[in-house]
């Protein structure tokens, strides 16, 4: 039976009725300016020792997302891996390769060397169109190797290992260096087309747990053992809200294998938060989880769930999973995120001309939701254990000005190949603990995470991105979010064509709001019954 009532408020909410809700949660809750004095040393120390220049911050600053050099790199990115066939792979190098011009470089040495080779491979490439001869394929061929390579090589950068054994042998090797890490691995994996797919990552899942659970200490707390991250869209091909039924009878089972063998070892699982219109289905699922934790291992706190700062909705959420909480007598351990897929939200808002954004859009928006809902996890630690998910400087000695003024127990997250020179400066102070977000598997898997990596590194908004861009000066990345916009970024997806052409309106089925109307229509209105031809009936037809 699909949901009759939404858990959480009406998603398309005004931005600025919000963001003002959220300011007036953080009166007297932080000291900004004190915040960016603590953040400033960490970001000189990082721009003195800047990271390497094959580094995707570093590239993606001498070739930005918006250049045309950019985009054909984001595109080879994207699409390179996944070419099946040499003509193909060829073709598409060609096309995105004659599209920038890798020539005209800008003053530096990386942009000299890259461009250099860039440019060379470009001559060996079939002009678009042209059937290449036997030569010039082969230096064709050799050409889309080196590139493939080095789209390989950029995800490596996102990868802790190949294997989960790979992985685990990185993860004790930092850990020598640094004792307040811990690692939650992720077998990479998501969007499942197919039952096989899906059971192929379930199996990826259990493996890892085994392995994870062996190293595990069953009398720690999940919170000092090394952990897992998992994707539902991974474990089901139809992890989508309309599918709801089949969502609880086959999903659940799934992921209560892998949480029952984590709730052994005693190891955090957390469930990564995905698209918008999965929220609610993720909590339906997440309280039958729940539920079978309450009867079955209680004393287990490591059952997990990472929650998007960027939606309007982050702070009900919090609230929400709180309750859940007290109502089974349980724990969770919360990661609080900004959010990965921003870019693939507004899109969806605009193409079904919804009446506002589901997420904000201002980034400091965006961070003003991420401190207020800090504040929520902060003050429920009866039911939560906090994690807090981030690169940015700002926000990180933000988080710890205010964990400290609570005096609660709580952890800071990275995702492996991000944020490294500015945890160097945090964990010199030994009492932080950080956890690592480390993906594991094959390139095959890698693309979707990729991507969203790629993005994050590429934006301008992006904090890892302006700390790489030294013409960005102190004040500009640690200047204090909290202040409001009285006007979204965009315009609203309804008005997406300027004020002559209206944008279609359509409706988001995961909101019950919009959905049970349709539905009671749907009922109400007589449906003919189609008679059904046979053979012999069509060809008298025909
Ligand atoms: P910042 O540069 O301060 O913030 C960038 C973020 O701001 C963007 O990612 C976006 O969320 C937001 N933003 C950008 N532009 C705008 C705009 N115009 N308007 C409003 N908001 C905007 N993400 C998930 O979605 N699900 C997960 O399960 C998840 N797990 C993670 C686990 C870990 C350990 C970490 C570190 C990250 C995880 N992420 C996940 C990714 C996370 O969402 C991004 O890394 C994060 O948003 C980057 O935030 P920041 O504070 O590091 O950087
Ligand atoms: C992502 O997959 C890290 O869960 C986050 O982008």
């Amino acid at each position: 039976m699909p949901r009759t009532t939404d858990r959480l408020p009406f998603p398309y909410r005004p931005e600025t009725t919000i963001v003002a809700q959220r300011l007036a949660a953080l009166q007297g809750a932080l000291d900004w300016a004190a915040a960016a004095t603590v953040a400033a040393p960490w970001v000189r120390a990082v721009r003195e020792n800047p990271p390497p220049f094959w580094a995707m911050e570093s590239l993606l600053r001498e070739y930005p997302i918006s250049s045309a050099e950019g985009l054909a790199l984001m595109r080879l990115a994207e699409a390179l891996l996944r070419v099946p066939d040499a003509e193909t792979a060829i073709a598409l190098t060609a096309d995105q390769l004659g599209r920038a011009d890798f020539d005209g470089a800008a003053d530096s040495t990386l942009a000299r060397l890259s461009s250099s080779a860039i440019a060379m491979s470009k001559h060996f490439l079939p002009e678009a169109g042209n059937q290449p001869g036997l030569m010039v394929k082969l230096g064709a061929r050799t050409v889309v190797a080196a590139t493939l390579r080095a789209v390989q090589l950029l995800g490596r950068q996102f990868v802790l290992g190949q294997t989960i054994e790979e992985g685990m042998k990185e993860a004790a090797s930092a850990r020598k260096k640094l004792d307040q890490l811990r690692f939650s691995f992720d077998m990479l994996g998501e969007g499942a087309r197919t039952d096989a797919d899906a059971l192929r990552y379930l199996a990826s899942y259990q493996s890892a747990i085994a392995a994870i659970a062996r190293t595990a200490d069953p009398k720690r707390s999940p919170a000092h053992n090394d952990g897992i991250s998992i994707k539902l869209s991974a474990l089901h091909p139809r992890y989508e809200d309309v599918q709801h039924g089949r969502v609880m009878e086959e999903l659940v089972p799934r992921v209560w294998t892998l949480c029952r063998a984590a709730a052994e070892a005693n190891l955090n699982l957390t469930i990564d938060a995905e698209e918008v219109d999965r929220l609610e289905l993720s909590l339906d699922v997440f309280e039958a989880l729940a539920q079978r934790v309450a009867e079955h291992c209680p004393q287990w706190a490591g059952l997990g769930l990472a929650m998007q700062a960027y939606q309007t909705r982050a702070v009900e959420l919090i609230e929400h999973v709180a309750a859940l909480a007290r109502q089974y007598k349980i724990r969770f351990m919360c990661r609080l995120v900004k959010g990965a897929y921003w870019d693939a939200e507004i899109k969806r808002a605009q193409e079904l001309g919804l009446a506002a954004y589901p997420v904000f859009t201002h980034k400091h928006h965006t961070d003003v939701s991420y401190l207020a809902c800090a504040r929520a996890l902060l003050d429920a630690p009866d039911a939560i254990f906090p994690q807090f998910a981030t690169h940015n400087a700002g926000t990180i000695s933000a988080i710890l000005q205010m964990a400290s003024r609570h005096g609660v127990p709580f952890e800071l997250q990275r995702l492996h190949g991000m944020g490294e020179g500015i945890y160097r400066e945090v964990l010199k102070n030994p009492l932080v603990a950080c956890r690592v977000y480390a993906p594991v598997g094959a390139h095959r898997d890698l693309l979707a995470y990729l991507v969203r990596r790629l993005l994050e590194n590429g934006a301008n908004s992006s904090f890892v991105h302006q700390l790489a861009d030294e013409s960005v000066g102190m004040d500009e990345l640690l200047i204090s979010p909290l202040r409001l916009e009285p006007q979204p970024s965009l315009p609203l997806p309804a008005e997406l064509y300027g004020a002559k052409r209206a944008n279609s309106q359509g409706l988001d089925l995961a909101v019950v709001s919009h959905r049970e109307p349709l539905l009671a229509a749907l009922a109400s209105t007589p449906v003919p019954t189609i008679p059904e031809a046979s053979t012999a009936d069509t060809e008298a037809a025909c």
